[in-house]
């Protein structure tokens, strides 16, 4: 039995408030960098009542959240303007009134195909300036295993004057959200969190259990870190694995697609992968080699890693032999040759061109001196090289006019009956024009 009184004694630390706070929806939210991560996750809190502050450098950026218009598909506009308690500011002195700070910022590779955890550093140090006791740090930031305890932990915490797991609490949890992706978004998306010491770990988790379904506990931010590298290598390696099947079954005279479906008939041991022009996006040609970096200090040559990003790299190279042969099938040359890319994102159904394969098949076809146009609904202009370019109107004529579509990108939008009809000679990276008949000759991957 304790003691008499005992109860109203005991002191009240500075998990228990904010544990208090969040579950009354009182926890002051700050997400910093409002891209394809940061906004949809500001936006799920401001979502379930939390008051949320979303900064960013970029004030073009802040500049349109505050006039209530988003440039991130997955938060339409109507909805940013419904967030019952949301603004964007550049300002960095609003995070001495937050409670929680979640990380969001790019990690890209530098020329050498290294990590660039600039972003990451330079938000750090602005937390640092602001960190109070009770705060939440969290990165959500793709890195290699290490970074939030080698790197954030001792800037955010002053060289250890302010205790981790007391004063403040410090976690990382990797961002898994699908952009364009209908079905999974943040809310109905596991989230995995590896907290710096147990009360990081419980704080972190009662924040993103109240807006996530599922959170998933892991023993240190280090395994949080490890296990969205694991991911995201598991489909680099996975579509390398498909991409060289492609080129396999290409000498071997098969067509790849229907060896694929057949295989996905297994009803266990076998996850269907697709081959195509290439990766794009900031995440799959990124993070794996973020941990081949990691391992290089340790001395360890990651092998797999080396080879899928080789066999991915190389597949822009191969759709543009394949165009190069079905041009020279009927007497034409790719230099002067007039071909229509179709679809520049790097995925169907949405506008984003990082890394896009169709960049390197457009840079390889102009070196080779071809007129190249390209059409896409979702991504109305875009800069190669330095150079802007425009998305052209997909008409009868525009079809008529080249001697060449690429297919590099399967959108929805996409009438392939319609395509089919008007091209002369398609080359198909996707499989998109599967069962589709039509005048046009399809030339498959
Ligand atoms: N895009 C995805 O599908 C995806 C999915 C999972 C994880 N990730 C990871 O999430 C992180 C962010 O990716 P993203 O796609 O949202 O990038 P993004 O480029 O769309 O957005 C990042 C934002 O951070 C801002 N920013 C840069 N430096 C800043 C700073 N010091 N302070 C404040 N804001 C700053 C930029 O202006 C930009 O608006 C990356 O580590 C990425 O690997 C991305």
């Amino acid at each position: 039995m304790p003691a008499k009184g005992r109860d109203r004694t005991v002191k009240r630390g500075f998990k228990e408030d904010f544990l208090d706070k969040v579950s009354n929806r009182e926890a002051k939210i700050a997400v910093i960098g409002l891209g394809y991560v940061g906004l949809p996750l500001a936006a799920a809190f401001a979502r379930k009542g939390f008051p949320v502050v979303g900064i960013d450098v970029d004030s073009k950026k802040v500049e349109s959240l505050s006039r209530g218009e988003s440039y991130i598909d997955d938060v339409p506009s109507e909805e940013l303007r419904s967030l019952p308690d949301f603004r964007a500011t550049t300002d960095f002195g609003a995070l001495s009134k937050t409670d929680a700070a979640i990380i969001c910022v790019p990690t890209p590779l530098n020329k050498t195909q290294d990590p660039d955890i600039r972003f990451v550093m330079a938000a750090g140090q602005e937390v640092a300036k602001y960190v109070h006791p009770g705060m939440l740090v969290v990165l959500e930031s793709t890195t290699y295993p290490g970074t939030t305890e080698e790197m954030l932990l001792p800037m955010v915490s002053h060289d250890g004057k302010l205790r981790v797991g007391e004063d403040f609490f410090l976690a990382f949890s990797p961002e898994r959200i699908d952009p364009g992706n209908p079905v999974y978004h943040v809310e109905n998306t596991p989230k995995v969190v590896g907290g710096v010491t147990p009360a990081c770990l419980e704080v972190a988790s009662a924040l993103y259990g109240s807006v996530v379904e599922h959170v998933v506990p892991v023993s240190s931010p280090a395994a949080a870190e490890m296990t969205k590298l694991l991911e995201n290598t598991f489909r680099a390696v996975n579509i390398a694995l498909v991409n060289e099947v492609a080129l396999m079954c290409d000498k071997l005279g098969l067509n790849v697609w229907e060896v694929i479906d057949a295989a996905a008939t297994k009803p266990y041991g076998f996850m269907k992968f697709t081959p195509g022009p290439g990766i794009g996006g900031h995440c799959i040609p990124l993070d794996p080699h973020y941990l081949a970096w990691k391992l290089k200090t340790l001395n360890y040559n990651a092998r797999f890693i080396q080879l899928a990003s080789e066999i991915n790299a190389d597949m822009p190279r191969y759709v543009v032999g394949k165009v190069t042969d079905a041009l020279n099938d009927e007497r034409k040359p790719v230099n002067g040759s007039r071909i229509l890319v179709l679809g520049v994102a790097y995925k169907k159904d949405i506008g984003d061109v990082r890394e896009s394969p169709a960049l390197d098949i457009i840079r390889l076809l102009q070196g080779k001196g071809a007129d190249v146009v390209y059409n896409d609904p979702h991504v109305p202009e875009l800069e190669l090289d330095g150079e802007p370019l425009r998305s052209i109107d997909l008409t009868e004529e525009a079809l008529r006019w080249s001697d060449c579509a690429v297919i590099v990108t399967d959108h929805s939008d996409y009438d392939w009956d319609w395509i089919l009809q008007h091209a002369g000679l398609v080359v198909d990276t996707r499989n998109a024009t599967a069962g589709v008949g039509g005048r046009a000759r399809v030339v498959e991957l």
